[in-house]
């Protein structure tokens, strides 16, 4: 015992062992009861009394350096008394703990038995009832009072009581409300359903009664069921792997769950009907699909975005664009298109850009800079009139996009120059030093959009200055400073198409290459061209995924195909 301790305790005479409370500097947890480590409290004292032999006294202090003195007698009771109480409530605690376990116990075992009993459950299809044809959703109106066999994945399913199970699956062509009853929810595939497994249910199409909703009208009463793919519960269950709350990175990383979303879904099949409307009006119009390759030993858009590999021990590049081989179809077949991948090794993370992306483009012969304009805006125009045509595409781009409507105006005109003097007007600064726009600069990401918003409808920007853009477009005759050039801007996105009128005088291209520092000979078959039957002609490129991203507003490109490419990302 410490001198310091000693001289506190001085003068204490007590008939049994002291145990020591100080109210002051004492823990019930740690405390042990001595002087070196007491109580914080009489309770705790009486506690540890309780649980040993022998003879104490409780002695206690309430201030820091206090003497110890014996506890009064009404103090003791009263601790006393706390500990019985909390002893009791300790017992019921526990009693009340042993029950709960038991129910628990009592209930899994139910569900074990349940579950096992479940196996023995055995469905049989009814050979009284009429053979089912297969259907898929999309064509459940046309079979209502049928019977029918719809297979799919269990988009959402809900149980009610012992007897009743309503699961909305899914196929892809639409969503069906099926409802299973009776034994057909006892069986152990029905007790072990879990969303996103794959099923097959037979039963008969039925209108919904009045009063009640479900997708489509109608209903499925199943009369038998199989699963075809079960799906797993618990942690893994799908509800777990991606939630509201699942940080957007891991989303690309489980985009393979993601897009069996309804929304993710949705934007895919309206990418699908936009693709299959640019075909239509190419069709239209006359154009031959071709299909460029996509290995190619040419850059077209700037060597700073090339995607390079070894081809066979030569260097090779994935294709920026398929432009240079279009321009070779237009004697063969005259105008032509393509929609294929193309490549940029983009270092930049913005929401409209990809390191991969379908590109449609076009190359049209004998045409002027103004053609190449019309083309362009009479293309947008038909490809959203088109899908909007269809009832069940613009229902899909209502519901991601709502308020859009089809542009009916004609697209506004600006030129390059007036763009420059729209941001500074705006007051719109460069982002580099702050100062004015000059002629001749790049116009960055963010001013225009912040213009394309601002003026809120498409625009046909033209006439950039040569130096800013590709090797191969011409100087228009009255501004050589601009070339025959032309981007297409949308709200909310920017630039969606980029075109120009191409370099078609043989002596003038291979300037442009001694120009720009490129070596021509990998570029004989381009320079063919301009030999042997040049011509005036022009084409563009459009995005698709940018194409997307502004008909059904989503916030990135990536959002707006299958598996998106970019900056540390090429998975799954
Ligand atoms: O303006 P760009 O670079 O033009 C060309 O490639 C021309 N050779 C096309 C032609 O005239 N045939 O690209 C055309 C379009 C852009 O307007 C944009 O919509 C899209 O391609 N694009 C991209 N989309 C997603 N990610 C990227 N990294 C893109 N780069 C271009």
């Amino acid at each position: 015992m410490s001198a310091e301790l000693a001289a506190k305790t001085e003068g204490l005479s007590v008939s049994g062992t002291p145990v020591f409370v100080d109210k002051v500097g004492g823990s019930d947890e740690a405390g042990r009861g001595t002087q070196e480590a007491p109580f914080k409290t009489p309770v705790a004292a009486v506690a540890m009394m309780a649980e040993r032999q022998g003879e104490f006294t409780v002695v206690v202090r309430s201030e820091a350096d206090g003497a110890y003195e014996e506890i009064t007698a009404t103090a003791l009771k009263k601790a006393k008394n706390a500990h019985e109480l909390a002893v009791k409530k300790a017992k019921k605690q526990a009693e009340q703990a042993a029950r709960d376990r038991t129910q628990i116990e009592a209930q899994e075992a139910a569900t074990a038995q349940k579950l096992e009993e479940s196996k023995q459950i055995r469905l049989e299809q009814d050979p009284a009832l009429a053979a089912a044809k297969e259907i898929r959703i999309q064509d459940a109106t046309a079979h209502r009072g049928a019977r029918v066999r719809v297979s799919g994945w269990v988009s959402r399913l809900r149980t009610q009581g012992r007897d009743m199970m309503f699961v909305v699956l899914r196929d892809g062509t639409g969503h069906l409300q099926c409802i299973l009853s009776g034994r057909l929810c006892h069986t152990y595939d029905a007790l072990t359903l879990e969303p996103e497994a794959a099923v097959a249910l037979y039963g008969v199409v039925r209108e919904v009664p009045a009063g009640k909703t479900a997708p489509g009208g109608h209903e499925l009463v199943v009369d038998y069921w199989e699963v075809v793919g079960a799906a797993p519960g618990g942690s893994e269950a799908f509800g777990n792997r991606l939630n509201a709350e699942t940080d957007p990175s891991l989303l690309y990383q489980q985009r393979h769950l993601v897009i069996r979303g309804d929304t993710a879904s949705a934007v895919l099949k309206v990418r699908a009907r936009v693709m299959r409307a640019f075909r239509e009006h190419f069709d239209s119009v006359s154009y031959v699909e071709v299909t460029p390759p996509c290995m190619v030993q040419t850059q077209v858009e700037g060597g700073s975005t090339l995607f390079a590999f070894n081809y066979y021990g030569e260097e090779a590049y994935l294709t920026q664009s398929s432009q240079l081989y279009l321009e070779t179809c237009l004697p063969s077949l005259g105008a032509v298109y393509t929609m294929a991948e193309s490549y940029r090794a983009e270092k930049s993370n913005t929401r409209r850009h990809l390191s991969e992306y379908t590109h449609c483009e076009a190359e049209v012969p004998f045409i002027t800079f103004e053609d190449l304009l019309n083309i362009i805006e009479r293309m947008v125009k038909d490809v959203v009139a088109r899908v909007w045509a269809e009832p069940e595409t613009r229902a899909m781009i209502e519901q991601l996009n709502p308020g859009f409507a089809p542009c009916d105006e004609p697209f506004l005109r600006m030129r390059y120059e007036e763009a420059i003097k729209w941001l500074n007007d705006a007051g719109i600064k460069r982002a580099e030093d702050g100062k004015d726009f000059e002629f001749g600069d790049d116009i960055p990401e963010a001013p225009e959009r912040k213009m394309t918003d601002t003026i809120g409808r498409p625009i046909l920007l033209t006439h950039f200055p040569g130096p800013i853009k590709a090797f191969y477009m011409p100087a228009t005759k009255d501004d050589p400073r601009v070339t025959e050039s032309v981007d297409l801007l949308m709200p909310n996105v920017g630039e969606i198409v980029g075109g120009s009128m191409r370099i078609w005088d043989h002596d003038d291209l291979a300037a442009a290459y001694a120009r720009e520092g490129l070596d021509p000979a990998p570029y004989y078959w381009y320079l063919d061209q301009r030999k042997y039957g040049s011509c005036p002609h022009g084409g563009f490129g459009l995005g698709i995924e940018r194409f997307l991203a502004w008909l059904t507003n989503r916030h990135s490109v990536r959002d707006c195909c299958l598996y998106p490419r970019f900056v540390g990302r090429c998975q799954p």
